[in-house]
């Protein structure tokens, strides 16, 4: 039985768990190879070293949703720039909560900590593309004002079968 969702504590994952990060990222890409456009095997094969860096990069700002023990059952992370052209965008990705977690918004506390963080950048508009059967993400993006501006046939192929992805985009400023 999940805890109360008001014990969970969504916060910036601290370097220090990187162990819990990397965990929670695998099985995102093993559960869902569908949702994603990395996969299990790619990530499975990548050094404690490379997955220190990834929870430290200052342009890949990662929430957490963690439980009292300290287990990260939830994520999101907003990808940013440096590129002078492109540092107004950020990019919505990993956004996973464990299926015995979900229901409990989860899923929108995340995606409303992100939101506040690219307002907090003054950010002009958030990215994200999302795979067209992920309903419960597709809901959860359009209850907080994500549109569609593009449809990309066949944007993932997983075990043979092509997915569509959408594009979607909320704007932050005018
Ligand atoms: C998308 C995901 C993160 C949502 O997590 P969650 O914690 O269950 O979501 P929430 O409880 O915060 O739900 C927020 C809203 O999403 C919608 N939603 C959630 N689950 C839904 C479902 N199964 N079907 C339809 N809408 C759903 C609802 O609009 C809900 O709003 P409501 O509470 O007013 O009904 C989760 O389902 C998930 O990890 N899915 C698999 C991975 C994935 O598809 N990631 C997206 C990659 S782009």
């Amino acid at each position: 039985m999940p805890p109360d969702p008001s014990t969970i504590t969504v916060a910036a994952i601290d370097p220090a768990q990187w162990q819990a990060y990397k965990h929670l990222c695998l099985r995102m890409l093993r559960e869902e190879p569908q949702a994603f456009g990395s996969s299990v095997e790619i990530e499975e094969a990548m050094t404690d070293t490379i997955w220190q860096a990834r929870v430290s990069n200052p342009l890949a700002y990662a929430l957490g949703a963690s439980v009292p023990d300290g287990n990260l059952v939830g994520m999101m992370v907003c990808v940013t720039t440096n590129r002078p052209k492109q540092r107004h965008i950020g990019t919505v990705a990993s956004a996973y909560v464990a299926p015995e977690y979900r229901h409990q918004h989860l899923g929108a506390r995340l995606l409303d900590g992100i939101i506040a963080y690219g307002q907090a950048l003054k950010l002009h508009k958030l990215n994200l593309s999302v795979v067209v059967d992920q309903q419960a993400a597709v809901a959860l993006y359009t209850s907080r004002g994500f549109a569609t501006y593009g449809t990309e046939p066949a944007a993932l192929c997983v075990d043979g079968k092509y997915y569509t992805e959408w594009h979607m985009a909320k704007l932050l400023t005018p």
